[in-house]
């Protein structure tokens, strides 16, 4: 089973993030213009949140709220959920699963943010583990 830092190796570092001045519609047009549904608060260098599309979703737009008004700081997240990088993929999903969230930002033994992780980047690790497995039975089954 890979390690979460396996997938940082080949997905990359980057990591974008928003404040929690930060204007709501702002941050959304982020999320679109980077292709990703989640954004890092972060307050100087402390991640201080986690705001995601859904959080937009149920928090700004089902109250009515004016998305060119309302800051980051008043519909984020506050409880984030880290990973450290020589976790491996399974136990990224079953933090996933346990708190019912989607990502995961990574940090070292430093308490640095060194990158970020989705169920995507986990279920599409995954899937490619098991196909590997199906190839190696199936050859195993027919030599
Ligand atoms: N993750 C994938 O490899 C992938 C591939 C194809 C399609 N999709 C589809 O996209 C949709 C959502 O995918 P998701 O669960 O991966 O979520 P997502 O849209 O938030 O993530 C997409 C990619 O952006 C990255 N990302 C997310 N937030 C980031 C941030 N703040 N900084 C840097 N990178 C960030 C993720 O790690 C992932 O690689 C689903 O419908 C999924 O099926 C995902």
């Amino acid at each position: 089973m890979k390690t979460i830092n396996q997938i940082l190796d080949v997905k990359g570092n980057q990591v974008y993030v928003t404040t929690p001045e930060t204007c709501v519609i702002d941050a959304v047009k982020e999320m679109a213009k980077m292709k990703c549904g989640a954004l890092i608060v972060l307050q100087e260098s402390d991640i201080v949140g986690v705001i995601t599309e859904q959080d937009f979703t149920r928090r700004v737009l089902l109250n009515d709220l004016d998305t060119n008004k309302t800051k980051v700081g008043e519909v984020m997240s506050s409880e984030v959920a880290v990973i450290e990088p020589q976790k491996t993929v399974s136990e990224g999903m079953a933090i996933m699963t346990d708190k019912r969230i989607r990502h995961l930002p990574v940090i070292d033994s430093n308490n640095d943010l060194i990158g970020i992780i989705s169920i995507g980047d986990l279920v599409k690790e995954v899937i490619a583990e098991q196909e590997t497995i199906i190839g190696q039975l199936e050859q195993y089954i027919h030599s």
